[in-house]
Parts: C-alpha cells; structure tokens; sequence
C-alpha cells in the first residue's frame, strides 16, 4: 500500500500494534452513530486484529485503509478507507463504484484532519487512473457531509443504490487529462 502525506499528517498502513486505537475507535457510539445499519460497536482487541487483517486484504495497490497519523504528535486520528462501495440489494453484490470515507477518533475531531487526508486519497485515487469516487453518509451527518463539500465532492441529494439504505450521495470525477 502507498504511503501518503500531507502537511501535518502520515498515511500508512494499519499493523497489529495499532489494535488498541482500533479498538478505541470503533467502541464509540459517536463514531460509529452514522456508520452501519445499525451500527454495532466493537467488543474486544480480537475483534480490532481480525478488523486490521481484513483491511490488509483489502489493499489492491489503489483501494485500501490508511492508518491516519498526526506527524507532530506521532498519534494516531483515523482512518481513511478507498473501497469497492456495495450495492443495494439481498447479496450486497459490489456496485462497480469506489467510495471514499472517513472514520476519525473524537479527540482528533474539528482540526481539519479527515479533509485534509481525505484529499490526499481522493488524489490517489486519480493518479492511480480511477475515473471517478463516490462517497455516501448518513442524511443526519453533517460534519461528514461538510468533508465532502471541502474535498471538492458533488453533492445529488439522496439514493437508496447502496447498502440496502437511504443516504446522500456525493461524487468526484477525475480532472482531464
Ligand atoms: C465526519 C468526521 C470524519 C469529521 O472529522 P473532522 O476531523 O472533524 O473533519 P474536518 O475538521 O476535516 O471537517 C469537519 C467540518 O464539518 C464541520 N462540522 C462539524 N460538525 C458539524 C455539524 N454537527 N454540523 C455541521 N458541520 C459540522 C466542521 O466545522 C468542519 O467544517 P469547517 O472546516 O468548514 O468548519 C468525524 O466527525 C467522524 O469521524 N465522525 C464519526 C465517523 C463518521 O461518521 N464518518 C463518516 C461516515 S459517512
């Protein structure tokens, strides 16, 4: 997986030793409030290793989950995801579209940290030749739509073609060439 960076912040993989964060992270209803249906909290370090080796399997060279880490502080904020989106429908079959998110700690929150790495993945992904992102979120989720509107993201209203749900859908062309 490519390492990225931006100003203040180092995209890297996730590695066992980050299991702790993982678990932190994924084992708050503010974080996870907006993600899944329904949302589900993580229980346990087990459950935050399995996660970070399912996300390893995920690397394809362009699609993968980034460890977001803040240079000056050496800590870890988040996680960036570049993934095949799942289509609506009984077998969640893969829509054909890649969608971008952000998941990031609260502590981390209000800094500019998930716009600001989620642009230099959304860059990625046009220099790996990607024709277009997709992003979805929650209607409730402002913070997350407002990323989505910073990173330069369409916004066309609400959809029901993923994840067997309604959300706002935001999209991203590639610049021409
Ligand atoms: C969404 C999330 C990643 C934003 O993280 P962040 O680091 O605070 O994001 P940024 O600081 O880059 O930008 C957030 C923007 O939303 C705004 N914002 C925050 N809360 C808001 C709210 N309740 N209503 C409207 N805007 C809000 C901020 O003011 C900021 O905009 P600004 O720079 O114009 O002031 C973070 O809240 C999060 O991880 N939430 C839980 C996981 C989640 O829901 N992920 C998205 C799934 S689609």
């Amino acid at each position: 997986m490519l390492t990225l960076e931006t100003r203040r912040l180092l995209l890297r993989p996730y590695m066992s030793a980050d299991a702790d964060f993982v678990l932190d992270l994924y084992s708050r209803m503010e974080v996870q409030r907006y993600i899944g249906n329904p949302p589900k909290l993580m229980q346990n370090r087990s459950e935050a290793l399995a996660l970070i080796e399912a996300w390893h399997r995920r690397d394809d060279g362009t699609c993968g989950i980034w460890a977001v880490q803040d240079k000056g502080a050496g800590k870890l904020a988040g996680t960036l995801l570049l993934k095949p989106i799942p289509a609506s429908g009984p077998e969640r079959q893969p829509s054909g579209d890649i969608e971008i998110g952000w998941h990031f700690h609260p502590g981390s929150w209000g800094k500019g940290y998930a716009s600001e790495a989620a642009a230099a993945v959304l860059q990625h992904a046009f220099d790996a030749g990607l024709p277009r992102v997709v992003a979805v979120t929650n209607p409730a989720n402002s913070a997350s739509m407002r990323v989505c509107e910073k990173i330069g993201l369409q916004h066309h209203g609400p959809t029901d073609r993923y994840y067997n749900t309604v959300c706002e859908f935001f999209t991203a062309d590639a610049p021409r060439a």
